[in-house]
């Protein structure tokens, strides 16, 4: 018979945003049982961005438990005795497949039922496959894609079979960066492949990506710009041989890695919660239109309140932050107590070879170039301000340290005046240093 499980709370999710709430559930109080989190995953809730860096090194290579949440964020590591001890239920290897929110029911592909009366809902996003526009041969052995520790599993296996191979990575943003230096430092011969004129046009001006694009080029990657993956020959085994793209050439391939891009998982609620900008519209609680059901993380469309409009942002630091949002929010309306709204400041990382950048604020307006962006420097450190309606509104710095990284936060969320941008330039990191 199909088991039903009553709870106080439930998070929907086990990932990073899931480990973040669990956290802050313990640090406000949560009694024996009252908790549960249902996960899809195997584990328990770990810190996601270590799949493409550390999990991939050819050497000492990161391996749970050793990257359970919250040790991202250099806090206390979770494993799967902490939320036993704290009486917090872990439902694993469990995919809800139906929510009814009008019932507070959720039900799992094998049948059984999870009653909540507060949900969180925290599944993060899928990723968006080639075979989802009928690209053809997509389907070819080691055509691969990353989201998950399986999915992860599956690209250290191939990149084992096919030692020393060759590598095609299909996407210019996070996924392509990050995956192109990791098979790059497993010695593949690797060929990054993307439609745009630069690499992550989401954030990098022109001036940023002629770095990163020199650097890689300069670590012997291959850069195809301004056309697509348009098919995919395969041997008798299935297994990919070759990506063809839209300008005719035809590439060599014995992995193919795709990165184009996510899709926040919400459809389990159409028709059921207000959506916004592809995810689930929250306020400043992360509550959603139906009372008692909260969304974080990269479903949830929240008020930017430093900008003043509703966003949804797809990185770790928010999926942390607005977890313990949420939580905050869900004891002090128990409490009676009152929260300060939702205040972020957007900040998002990267880091592969030997090279690390960080972005704070927002990537509008004009962009003014800092510092040397010669490719080829030992030690780069430059940067970009974004400068809109006479004020610094973002700040991204190759190379900082620790305090530099401080600063430009600090400029960003102080969004200090400029009376002359090619003064801003020529300054460079010293304006931020006085914020
Ligand atoms: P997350 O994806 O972490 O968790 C969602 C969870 O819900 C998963 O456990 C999933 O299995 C589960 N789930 C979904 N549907 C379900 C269902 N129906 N039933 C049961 N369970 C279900 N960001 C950054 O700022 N810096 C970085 O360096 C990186 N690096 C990075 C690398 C890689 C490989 C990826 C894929 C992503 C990043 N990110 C990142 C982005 C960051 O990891 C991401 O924004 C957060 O993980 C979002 O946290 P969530 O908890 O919202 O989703
Ligand atoms: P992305 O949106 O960063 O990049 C998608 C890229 O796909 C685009 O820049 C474009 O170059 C490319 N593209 C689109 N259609 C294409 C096509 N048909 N053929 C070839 N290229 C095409 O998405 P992603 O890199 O796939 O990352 C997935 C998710 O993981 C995102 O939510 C991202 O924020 C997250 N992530 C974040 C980090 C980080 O913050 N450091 C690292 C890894 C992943």
């Amino acid at each position: 018979m199909a088991t039903e499980k009553r709870f106080k709370y439930v998070i929907l999710g086990g990932g990073v945003a899931a480990g973040y709430a669990a956290r802050e559930f313990a640090k406000q109080g949560v009694k024996p049982g009252e908790l549960a989190i249902i996960s899809k995953e195997q584990v328990a809730p770990y810190e996601r961005p270590a799949l493409s860096k550390g999990y991939l090194f050819p050497h000492n290579a990161a391996r749970l438990p050793g990257f359970h949440t919250c040790v991202g964020s250099a806090g206390e590591r979770l494993l799967p005795e902490w939320y036993s001890d704290k009486g917090i239920e872990l439902i694993l290897s469990t995919e809800i497949v139906k929510a009814d929110l009008a019932s507070k029911t959720l039900t799992s592909s094998d049948g059984a039922t999870f009653t909540y009366e507060t949900l969180l809902i925290a599944t993060g996003s899928s990723v968006i496959k080639l075979t989802d526009f009928g690209v053809q041969g997509a389907e070819a052995n080691n055509i691969l894609y990353l989201r998950d520790i399986v999915d992860a599993d599956k690209l250290v296996a191939a990149m084992q079979a096919k030692k020393d191979g060759k590598a095609v990575v299909v996407g210019g943003g996070y996924i392509g960066l990050e995956l192109s230096a990791a098979l790059k430092t497993n010695n593949f011969d690797v060929t990054m492949v993307y439609p745009e004129p630069w690499c992550m046009p989401r954030l990098f001006t022109a001036g940023l990506a002629n770095f990163y694009e020199g650097y890689y080029a300069n670590k012997g990657i291959n850069i195809v710009k301004g056309t697509v993956a348009v098919g995919f020959d395969a041997d008798t085994n299935g297994d990919v041989t070759a990506v063809k793209l839209r300008n005719e050439s035809v590439l060599e391939a014995d992995i193919v890695i795709v990165g184009v891009g996510g899709r926040p998982l919400i459809n389990l609620f159409k028709g059921q919660v207000a959506e916004e900008k592809g995810g689930l519209k929250t306020d400043a609680f992360f509550e959603t239109s139906v009372p008692g059901v909260y969304a974080i993380g990269d479903v949830a469309a929240f008020p930017l309140k430093l900008y003043n409009e509703t966003r949804r942002v797809e990185h770790v630091d928010h999926a942390r932050k607005s977890a313990e949002q949420a939580v905050k929010a869900i004891k002090a309306k128990e409490s009676g107590e009152s929260l300060a709204e939702y205040d972020y400041l957007p900040y998002f990382y990267s880091r592969s070879f030997d090279i690390a950048w960080q972005f704070y604020g927002d990537n509008v307006g004009d962009d003014v170039l800092f510092g040397d962006n010669d490719p080829t420097v030992a030690k780069p450190k430059f940067g970009t301000y974004w400068v809109k309606d006479g004020k610094v509104v973002g700040v991204f710095l190759e190379g900082g340290s620790a305090e530099e990284n401080q600063a430009i936060a600090k400029v960003a969320r102080a969004q200090p005046p400029v009376a002359d941008v090619d003064a801003l330039k020529k300054e460079g990191l010293d304006f931020a240093a006085k914020v």
